[in-house]
């Protein structure tokens, strides 16, 4: 497809960049812009009607310029200043989260969801209702699938107005929550929306990206050896791991300035989506792009985006599934078989396992 179709129709309308080279340049292209169309139900004409809407006129995915600076800014500075110190607790949260769990279990809906939940929870300075932060996250998730019903709206608006309700800090708490109103840069109702969008970039991303580095150990075995038995420290071999299996395969954007591309015009308005899962195999881009080299020169280039929408996220995302696959492989963590057969969730953009069976072989291993 990279070479035949560098730029691919989409059934459900606009085009898919598929070569690495055209993604990276799209990153920084100002032709191209991250608020919905105004056609869109998003758009922030129709923040009077809808909550989804006016929540998206609040987060820095869907925003441009100057707006966009103006969330970001803020968000970005309470995060740094929040991230500070947090992978200290981050190795002891997954510890206990593995404490106690049958010698066989889910290592998605068991493990990692549970153990990203409590840290956001934590990170953000919010009562760690593990209920509660499953479903306003995937609440903000909506947003990032198309709307395509008053419907689906009218549900993705009242679950978005719940979890508003519940982005309420603990008293006197840390966290970003506070860190963001420190700032003094963004209104109750910004600081909110942005705990929503960072609780839920904080699970849902995590509790895959776990499952999907242990698939794709699996799948070479010596790697996996050398991992369990510390020949490859974690750290070291999970930026590559992520290149070869990341959570987040495809961001959208939208044309702002009509121009052409591979002899195709983009009017304004059009759908453009940036294939980072094609980007992160391209071999113009990776020697042996399949291939398992944890010695690579920058293999994250595009797991985590670039430039002006880049991912505020990944030191802690690195720090979170880092503690959690450490965790795992001190117990002595395989796969309980269907490594073949792992469904994934119908969703377009993200790659995100279902489940996971794991077993723990290690010494401390309860059950
Ligand atoms: C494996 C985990 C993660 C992956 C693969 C990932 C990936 C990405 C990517 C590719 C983007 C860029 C989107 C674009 O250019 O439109 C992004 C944006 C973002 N990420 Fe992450 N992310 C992860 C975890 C996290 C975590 C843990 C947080 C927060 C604690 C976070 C917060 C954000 C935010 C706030 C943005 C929006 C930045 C902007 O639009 O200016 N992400 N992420």
């Amino acid at each position: 497809m990279r070479q035949d179709h560098p730029l691919v129709p989409l059934a459900g309308g606009g085009y898919l960049l598929s070569r690495a080279a055209d993604v990276e340049a799209a990153f920084t292209d100002r032709r191209l812009g991250n608020a919905p169309s105004r056609f869109s139900v998003l758009a922030e004409k129709n923040r009077g009607q809808s909550v989804a809407a006016d929540l998206c006129a609040n987060i820095p995915p869907f925003l441009d310029m100057p707006r966009h600076a103006d969330l970001r800014r803020p968000l970005s500075a309470a995060f740094h200043a929040t991230f500070a110190g947090s992978a200290d607790w981050l190795g002891a949260l997954a510890e206990e989260e593995l404490d106690g769990q049958a010698a066989e279990f889910d290592v998605v809906a068991d493990f990692a969801g549970p153990f990203a939940a409590r840290a956001m929870a934590r990170f953000l300075g919010l009562a760690a209702d593990a209920e509660l932060m499953r479903r306003s996250s995937a609440a903000l998730f909506r947003l990032f699938a198309p709307i395509t019903s008053r419907s689906d709206l009218a549900q993705a608006d009242a679950d978005l107005a719940r979890a508003r309700r519940a982005m309420t800090p603990v008293a006197g708490g840390a966290g970003l929550i506070a860190a963001m109103a420190e700032t003094g840069a963004m209104t109750d109702q910004e600081i909110a929306d942005n705990a929503i969008l960072v609780l839920a970039d904080g699970i849902e991303n995590i509790e895959a990206a776990v499952a999907l580095v242990l698939l794709t150990l699996e799948r070479v075995p010596q790697l996996r050896d050398d991992w369990l038995g510390g020949r490859l420290g974690t750290a070291e071999m999970l930026p590559e791991a992520l290149r070869l299996n990341s959570p987040a395969q495809i961001i959208p954007r939208v044309v702002r300035d009509g121009h052409d591309r591979h002899g195709i015009r983009l009017e304004v308005g059009t759908p453009l989506f940036l294939a980072l899962g094609s980007a992160n195999l391209d071999p113009d881009a990776f020697d042996g792009p399949e291939k398992f080299d944890a010695t690579r020169a920058d293999p994250g280039r595009y797991v985590f985006g670039r430039g002006r929408h880049s991912c505020i996220g990944a030191p802690l995302a690195r720090a979170m599934i880092a503690a959690a696959l450490e965790a795992l492989r001190q117990r002595g963590v395989g796969l309980a078989g269907q490594a073949d057969r792992v469904r994934y969730h119908r969703r377009f953009g993200h790659r995100w396992p279902e489940a996971l069976p794991v077993r723990l072989e290690g010494a401390r291993a309860a059950g």
